[in-house]
């Protein structure tokens, strides 16, 4: 497109301002990421400037670059060039970030944050914390909330997969740690920095210190939720996690089975002895509907209702009941879609349990300061 003006560099800077970068989520020419703009008639030079030399996000960077000049008048050739910033820039951009991020060493520590934190929670593994967390993000991520996930069953590390994000690792800029997003949720996992399928055999400090580290370190941008994947069982990672984030509130997942039930009262009691709040339980796997619309109850029934009452009553509080936020059926395609890393509530949005889900979620999405009785954040639906 041969026009007679030349474009202006502040045309092209104010272009640029539209690229965001795609971990940190802000714009680059605010991240001090543009090294240079050089325009001579049509053709023009960008200089980019990546945090990190083998930055994951290299191609993404520089093709948003491209095309953002490229559209404007007078544009007839775009050049993008990729320098890696110094150890100063990163520390000056690092510094920055932290600098957004005010407040206590662990910004969703404080009791003022607007952040609602959920951890989820169960008595014993396979009931379907991590499916339950990774849909109840997505989900509020598809509604426009700002949604982060750490995964802390540290051992048994699940989100990367789950997320469909095990080829992405995080970005370190300096000592603050980008983690990768899927599904539009950002998200850190101890199987992000391990190799392949490594177990990982940590004691006690170490769990607390990954934990301390995936809530401190990441650059987690403004959130309204966060999930925390707690491991099963009633041990080390769920008290740490009551001691670092005082104002978490346990989301338990049970299945309908009595047995599984009992268990995960146990750890709904924790809560008590931590003095957190239960913001409600999940019934997991319940019924499996037939084909001719019978409905199979594999593990039981009544579960979830049993263990909502009784930490209601342990909780001892007519005016807090802990409630039964809603039933997900068994269905094999929730499962398949975890094996995937695309979540069933945005592959499969009208499935019975996808459907469950998203109310379960609807429930969840009040921001913090919203629930002083303030208005609703603009962004929530
Ligand atoms: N509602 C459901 N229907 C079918 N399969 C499910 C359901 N919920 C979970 N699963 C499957 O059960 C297994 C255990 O779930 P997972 O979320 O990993 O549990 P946990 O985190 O509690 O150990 C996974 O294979 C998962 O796909
Ligand atoms: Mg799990």
């Amino acid at each position: 497109m041969a026009t007679a003006h030349q474009v202006s560099e502040e045309v092209v800077r104010e272009a640029l301002s539209r690229v965001d970068d795609p971990e940190i989520g802000k714009p680059i020419t605010e991240l001090g990421m543009v090294e240079s703009v050089t325009v001579s008639g049509g053709d023009v030079k960008v200089g980019i400037y990546l945090t990190i030399a083998g930055c994951p996000m290299r191609e993404t960077i520089q093709s948003d670059v491209r095309a953002v000049v490229e559209e404007l008048e007078g544009v007839e050739r775009v050049e993008v060039e990729m320098h890696t910033m110094s150890d100063e820039q990163r520390r000056a951009l690092s510094e920055k970030l932290r600098s957004e991020q005010t407040g206590p060493v662990i910004p969703f520590a404080d009791p003022d944050t607007r952040t609602r934190i959920f951890a989820v929670a169960s008595g014993k593994g396979g009931v379907g914390k991590s499916s339950m967390t990774v849909n109840l993000a997505t989900a509020l991520a598809a509604q426009g909330l700002s949604v982060g996930i750490v995964d802390a069953d540290i051992y048994g590390h699940s989100i990367p997969g789950l997320m469909g994000s095990v080829d992405k690792a995080p970005t370190v800029v300096d000592d603050m740690i980008m983690p990768p997003i899927t599904h539009d949720v950002r998200h850190i996992s101890i199987g992000q920095f391990v190799e392949g399928n490594a177990p990982v055999v940590w004691r006690g400090p170490m769990l607390t210190r990954a934990i301390q580290q995936f809530l401190a370190d990441v650059y987690w941008g403004d959130l309204d939720v966060l999930f925390m994947d707690l491991p099963p069982g009633t041990g080390d990672v769920a008290i740490t996690v009551a001691q670092l984030v005082p104002n978490a509130e346990l989301i338990i997942v049970t299945t309908p089975q009595a047995a599984a039930a009992e268990v995960a009262e146990r750890a709904g009691t924790i809560a008590q002895q931590t003095d957190q709040k239960i913001a409600g339980v999940i019934e997991n796997m319940s019924g499996l509907l037939l084909d001719d619309g019978s409905v199979l109850n594999v593990f039981g029934e009544g579960g979830g209702q049993q263990v909502a009452e009784r930490l209601s009553q342990l909780t001892g509080n007519p005016d807090e009941e802990v409630p039964l936020l809603g039933s997900v059926p068994l269905d094999p395609k929730l499962r398949e879609h975890g094996d995937t890393g695309s979540p069933i509530v945005i592959s499969e949005p009208d499935s019975p349990a996808a459907q469950a889900i998203n109310k379960i979620a609807g429930q969840l999405k009040v921001r913090r300061d919203s629930l002083a009785g303030k208005s609703l954040n603009p962004q929530v639906r």
